[in-house]
């Protein structure tokens, strides 16, 4: 759809807000459709129903909702929502038996690989039900060497001729998925896969297209959620003062009650986002310092941006959240350095969610980030009470990210940091209940409303 484009880098917060007031016509479409048609190995009969739909929406002015609305829905506070993250409670909690082994005292582990392996089996059985295919080691591992290989395939024929392997762990993929969903395991599944499945048969995608674009939907689900979490944890831990900080508030969150056998001790992951502003904030602030993303924009006709600037159709914008991030005179002279109370610090000035760009913005402000966000919130909390980490080496070291790649919109680690694991002592006879009592609600990263107000003309007064 977009040829070989040039692009407009824009940095100005006014023009960013300009550009998102243009879904239709400064469009996230078009690049996700040109993404996934690099990546999933989409069949020509996919690729023209995929144009048809987009050019629909495109078109259509009273087609307000695009081809991704399904997901949004799925994904917004909602019953549907509740669903899923009580899923991938319970499945951090079954996997948290074994984090380190019975018998033990303590286990030695590469953190990064141990959150992956973590985030990855909790969040895809939230969102592929008992029959998840991430469940199976094999799969896991085709699958992040399927997302190794992403930069290769986004460059077409010139990449991906050198990714033999990358596409024989895609192939594997696909495969796994025409099974799942050609024996009926998506009916188990929570709303999102479900209504995603419909919405693609809908509209007259092969079974085999389905599983090519579940595959690329690994990616969203995946790819920045781990390193996330990762940075969450690895500053939360590496400093005794953001330690101590975090885990007395979430502590306070426990209720201890006796039964029996003995103590029984609920956290109800609700709080961890109501009560609990220094682990918020440490968040916030991992995901402001490690944040990668571009938003990118495919201009599908020629536009005056903010009645100054003239886009040419077939170029595209590009808007770095680093800029946005590292921006000195919004954050301060420190801007570039993680400072885990940065969101709750009442001296510093307060910064427009505008200037906070790691889950993008305007209408496709990203639909995942609350799922994301209690998914390592959830881990992040059981960690601090339940058990301590030490790196092996003696000394935390936070590692570079100069090898991060061009399709991440989180930097990943360029080393992985051995850890010491060790169960709390006060852990010991615990009996432990994680629940979720009440549906999500909007948090710091960005609400529905301020997708809303970006789009709406008369309320540009935002900034
Ligand atoms: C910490 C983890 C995550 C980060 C940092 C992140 C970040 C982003 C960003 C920057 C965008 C582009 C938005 C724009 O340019 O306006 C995006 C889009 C998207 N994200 Fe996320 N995301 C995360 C987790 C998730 C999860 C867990 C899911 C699904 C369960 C998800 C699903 C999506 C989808 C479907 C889109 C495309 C939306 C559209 O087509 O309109 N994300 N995300």
């Amino acid at each position: 759809m977009l040829g070989s484009p040039r692009v407009y880098v824009i940095n100005d917060p006014h023009l960013i807000a300009a550009v998102q007031r243009q879904p239709k016509v400064l469009t996230f479409q078009a690049i996700s459709d040109n993404f996934a048609h690099l990546v999933c190995d989409l069949t020509p009969a996919a690729l023209e129903i995929q144009k048809s739909e987009t050019s629909k929406w495109l078109h259509d002015p009273k087609a307000v909702e695009s081809p991704s609305g399904t997901i949004y829905k799925a994904l917004s506070p909602t019953k549907s929502l509740d669903e899923m993250n009580r899923t991938m409670v319970n499945a951090l909690q079954r996997g948290a038996h074994n984090w380190v082994p019975s018998g033990k005292e303590s286990t030695t582990t590469a953190l990064y690989s141990w959150v992956r392996r973590v985030v990855t089996v909790a969040g895809t059985e939230a969102i592929y039900g008992p029959m998840n295919p991430y469940g199976s080691a094999a799969m896991r591992k085709h699958f992040w060497t399927y997302n190794a290989g992403l930069g290769r395939l986004s460059m077409g024929n010139s990449g991906s001729f050198f990714a033999r392997d990358i596409k024989k762990s895609r192939a594997f993929l696909a495969e796994r998925f025409i099974q799942y969903f050609s024996q009926g395991h998506h009916l188990e599944a929570s709303g999102l896969t479900r209504q995603r499945f419909d919405w693609y048969t809908s509209r007259g995608f092969s079974l085999c297209d389905c599983a090519n674009f579940e595959v690329g939907n690994g990616i969203a689900i995946l790819s920045n959620t781990v390193p996330a979490a990762f940075w969450h944890i690895l500053h939360i831990f590496s400093d005794p003062t953001v330690l101590a900080a975090c885990r007395a508030e979430v502590l306070q969150q426990a209720v201890d009650t006796k039964d029996p056998e003995g103590i029984v001790r609920t956290l109800d992951i609700t709080a961890l986002k109501k009560s609990c502003p220094a682990l918020q904030s440490a968040f916030k602030e991992a995901m402001r310092v490690h944040s990668t993303a571009v938003g990118m924009r495919g201009v599908v006709q020629d536009h005056i941006l903010d009645g100054k600037y003239l886009l040419k159709r077939g170029m595209m914008v590009w808007m770095p959240a680093t800029v946005q991030h590292f921006d000195r005179e919004r954050w301060g002279a420190d801007a570039a350095e993680y400072h885990h109370d940065r969101f709750t610090d009442r001296t510093r000035p307060r910064v427009n969610n505008i200037f906070f760009r790691a889950f993008g913005g305007g209408a496709t402000l990203c639909p995942g980030r609350h799922f994301a966000m209690n998914e390592i919130l959830t881990l992040t909390a059981m960690l601090l009470l339940r058990f301590e980490l030490q790196p092996t080496s003696g000394a935390w070291v936070i590692p570079t990210t100069v090898n991060t790649g061009m399709t991440q919109l989180m930097a990943g680690p360029d080393f992985d940091v051995e850890v010491n694991i060790r169960r709390k002592s006060d852990d010991e006879g615990v009996k432990w209940a994680w629940k979720l009592s009440e549906s999500d609600h909007e948090t710091f990263a960005g609400s529905d409303e301020d997708r809303l107000d970006e789009l709406d003309e008369k309320k540009t007064g935002m900034l």
